[in-house]
């Protein structure tokens, strides 16, 4: 095909996807898909030649931003929306079991092995809270799970994650523990400062030409895996922090929102917060009964 239009080109570029059996189907269902899409935006907005080439500037500083401390990706993805759409795409909730929600930017594999009821603080800061997280996973009958590797992850008091953060101990706030017989789990750390996602760069670019702030509200971030289980990536909200309403990234369930109180005298924290969790069962256990 020699002469494209404005009328025929996304037919011409989707029929010139590969024969049956060179490429997948589902890269044929989301490469037409997507010209489509890209397509129809460009004559909607009728977009420019100066606006592409700024466009393809854009992504190569988005990359150029990028290493193993930064993924920047994620952050643009966040930012408009997509993570949190993909999340619920990919998790739909049908039953009792708890939802999801964005993974983020700053989760560590291979956190600090800790034994139920033992500490993430490896450094203390003078404006600190120290809570008592505790709380039940338990199947969808109810049933406590025993077994549950469960990964803590929160930013620090001064609002930074230990690794965008040289003043902070490696793998500050971060820690793994494992469920009881009960399914019960436990740990020792401090209370979720709301804090604004990185927003220099190119995420800050697109934050102020959509004219948002950057803020998040104060959160505990988890993943709960277990063999047989659908491995759950989600976040505990702070009922008291700022930002509740207008999340940056748009990740707030109100099913996700937990109230630290104060500790009991039988505890040394300051806080308490008692938080439980459903698993589904895996797709394969499912099929298996
Ligand atoms: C986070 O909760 O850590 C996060 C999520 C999305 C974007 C930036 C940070
Ligand atoms: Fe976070």
């Amino acid at each position: 095909m020699r002469n494209v239009t404005i009328e025929n080109v996304t037919d011409v570029v989707i029929n010139s996807l590969g024969e049956n059996g060179t490429i997948t189907d589902r890269n044929r269902e989301i490469l037409t898909s997507l010209v489509r899409h890209m397509h129809d935006f460009c004559r909607d907005v009728k977009l420019q030649h100066d606006e592409f080439l700024y466009a393809c500037d854009y992504l190569a500083r988005a990359g150029q931003t990028c290493d193993d401390k930064r993924q920047e990706f994620i952050l643009l993805g966040d930012i408009l929306g997509i993570e949190v759409l993909v999340d619920m795409l990919t998790h739909p909730v049908e039953g009792t079991e708890s939802e999801s929600t964005v993974l983020g930017p700053f989760y560590r594999e291979n956190p600090p092995v800790l034994p139920k009821g033992a500490s993430t603080v490896q450094k203390h800061f003078d404006d600190e809270e120290s809570v008592y997280f505790e709380g039940y996973v338990r199947d969808a009958n109810g049933n406590g799970v025993e077994g549950v590797t469960m990964d803590v992850w929160e930013d620090a008091p001064n609002g930074l994650y230990e690794n965008h953060d040289p003043d902070q101990p490696d793998f500050n706030l971060r820690g793994r523990f494992l469920t009881d017989e009960n399914g019960h789990y436990a740990f020792r750390a401090v209370r979720p400062v709301p804090y604004p996602i990185p927003d220099n760069e190119t995420a800050g670019e697109l934050l102020r030409a959509m004219g948002h702030h950057p803020n998040r509200p104060g959160h505990m971030h988890f993943i709960l895996s277990k063999d047989g289980y659908r491995t759950l990536v989600s976040q505990v909200y702070d009922s008291d922090s700022d930002w509740l309403d207008n999340d940056s990234v748009f990740a707030v369930k109100e099913s996700l929102v937990g109230k630290f109180n104060p500790a009991g005298d039988n505890l040394d924290t300051d806080l308490h917060i008692q938080f439980d969790f459903v698993l589904k069962a895996a797709e394969a256990a499912i099929a298996a009964e």
